[in-house]
């Protein structure tokens, strides 16, 4: 696969993408302002594991990922052969770093500064919202031709129609909501039917259809039994999970190490 190639998006029952967002590799960097977990190892790890995309979201506060982090992502990524994909809002200094970098996706995000993860989907209804993301596409379209542009949007056929007028080559479909439901034990068909009708109507227009957001190995099933969706990102579950995948084997490790003789 050529470094910029950015996969199949739309309309194939292929296996689909896993985008692994690590921002929360930063999140306890950040914690400790030490140098690490290493980012970097993060990333190679997840490829070494058959992860088809890195996710990361350059947030205006930098509360996780750093300008340092995007750049060594992407180099990994690039060594990979595999897929990059930055999220970001739109903001005039990180439009610029977007463009220096020119990963194969950028994937357009709501931002507010006291949230404390994305929350909704970015309002295409709201006409200022519109007219600022129809320019940041514009922007990076003229200085990175081969990018491709996906939105975070909630499955609302208004919406989407919004996301068709931009010309996205993809809409990620926040299941945020859907996730909670799946995780409390309550109904989510509603939530199935409306990605179905979503997923129907995008590849309808070939725009390609994403998910992402709270998923876990659970909540993720239905979905993929739906069958639409050609990439998921997902990142707290994977990071959380890991954490008890890891953390008996580290505490073995420095037991051993504990009794071996030092001097
Ligand atoms: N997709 C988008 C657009 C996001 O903003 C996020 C969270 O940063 C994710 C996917 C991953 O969500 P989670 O960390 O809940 O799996």
């Amino acid at each position: 696969m050529s470094q910029r190639a950015a996969g199949p998006s739309k309309g194939d029952k292929a296996m689909p993408r896993l985008g692994i967002n690590i921002d929360h590799v930063a999140t306890l960097r950040e914690a400790r302002g030490e140098d690490y977990p290493s980012i970097v190892e993060a990333a190679n790890t997840c490829f070494i594991n058959g992860a088809d995309q890195i996710t990361i979201h350059l947030r205006e506060d930098r509360r996780h990922i750093q300008d340092t982090d995007v750049e060594a992502v992407s180099l990994v990524c690039k060594r990979h052969l595999k897929l990059f994909n930055l999220e970001m809002g739109i903001n005039q200094e990180i439009l610029e770093i977007a463009v220096t970098v020119a990963p194969n996706w950028v994937c357009i995000v709501p931002e507010r500064r006291e949230e404390m993860t994305t929350e909704g989907g970015v309002d295409l209804l709201d006409p200022e919202t519109f007219s600022k993301v129809k320019s940041g596409i514009e922007y990076l379209r003229e200085r990175v031709p081969d990018l491709k542009i996906s939105l975070f949007l909630q499955a609302d056929p208004s919406i989407l129609e919004k996301a068709v007028l931009l010309e996205a080559d993809a809409v990620e479909i926040h299941t945020g909501d859907y996730a909670r439901a799946h995780l409390n034990g309550e109904n989510f068909s509603s939530y199935l039917d409306s990605f179905q009708q979503a997923a129907d109507y995008l590849n309808s227009k070939g725009v390609g259809v994403h998910a992402g957001h709270g998923l876990t190995d659970q909540s993720v099933v239905p979905l993929l039994a739906v069958g639409e969706f050609v990439e998921y990102n997902i990142g707290h579950w994977i990071i959380c999970r890991s954490v008890f995948d890891g953390l008996g084997s580290v505490v073995k490790d420095l037991k051993n190490l504990f009794g071996q003789k030092f001097s």
